[in-house]
């Protein structure tokens, strides 16, 4: 499975909705999530994400992010499409550690 990290809070740029063949994202305030259980592995959302937010499960230091992928997608809504993005999305670019500074 593929699995969204750090680097989408407060950016979610959302290009990876509209690319994933099975509609896995759920979407909360500050980021996206994939659902693991349904996720194919295919891979396209990778390179779509502006923020190089989505990572493939089999690099190393991903359990936390997968597990917060997992909870989330349980509990938020799935998103097929894109909205606005936030008006600020480029400068949290460049913001790290936003886990502990946006996510609640
Ligand atoms: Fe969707 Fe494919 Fe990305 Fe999984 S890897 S979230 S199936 S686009
Ligand atoms: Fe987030 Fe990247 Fe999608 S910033 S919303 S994972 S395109």
């Amino acid at each position: 499975t593929y699995v969204v990290t750090d680097a989408c809070i407060r950016c979610k740029y959302m290009d990876c909705v509209e690319v994933c063949p099975v509609d896995c994202f759920y979407e909360g305030e500050n980021m996206l999530v994939i659902n693991p259980n349904e996720c194919i592995d295919c891979g396209v959302c990778e390179p779509e994400c502006p923020a190089e937010a989505i990572l493939p499960d089999t690099e190393n230091g991903l359990e936390s992010w997968m597990e917060l992928n997992r909870k989330y997608a349980e509990e938020w809504p799935n998103i097929t499409h894109k909205t606005d993005v936030p008006a600020d999305a480029d400068e949290m670019r460049e913001v790290t550690g936003k886990l502990e500074k946006f996510f609640s």
